[in-house]
């Protein structure tokens, strides 16, 4: 089911909380990602954010979005489904999940789950993640 326009606007609250405590010294981009969860055994449709933690050895840089699934993991378990997903930043810039987000996102999503993210006019787009991420890979064993 996509998000009601409450559900859309809460999203954004808890993403820009979470930016506030961006550790973001090394880039000063201040990002907060919010997850909205499919009701489950645990919880009755949380929401989870996450904010960037940037590291001296660059690359180990944690997105905010992989902050607020790991999140989410921990608080609810391995179980969790996420219904919609929104990002945000502090900058007053774009900022769509890189590539290794919407990875990270897609294997707790459908291809439904709804994205929104800031574009470079400031507007907030409305996406899907298999718009974000088509022919995206998946692990398939015998
Ligand atoms: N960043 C995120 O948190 N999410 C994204 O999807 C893209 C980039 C962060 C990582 C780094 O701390 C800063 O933004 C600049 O790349």
């Amino acid at each position: 089911m996509p998000p009601t326009e409450a559900e859309i606007s809460a999203l954004h609250e808890h993403a820009t909380l979470a930016a506030r405590h961006s550790y973001s010294p090394y880039s000063h981009f201040r990002v907060g990602a919010a997850l909205l969860l499919e009701p489950d055994q645990r919880q009755d449709g949380a929401i989870v954010a996450g904010t960037n933690v940037e590291n001296a050895s660059y690359r180990l840089t944690c997105c905010a979005e992989q902050a607020a699934i790991a999140s989410a993991v921990t608080l609810y378990g391995p179980r969790i489904r996420i219904r919609a997903i929104a990002v945000v930043n502090l900058n007053r810039a774009a900022c769509m999940p890189c590539g290794a987000c919407r990875q990270t996102i897609l294997e707790f999503s459908a291809p439904e789950t709804a994205v929104f993210y800031p574009n470079e006019l400031g507007e907030t787009v409305s996406t899907t993640l298999a718009a974000l991420l088509p022919a995206a890979f998946r692990l398939t064993t015998e």
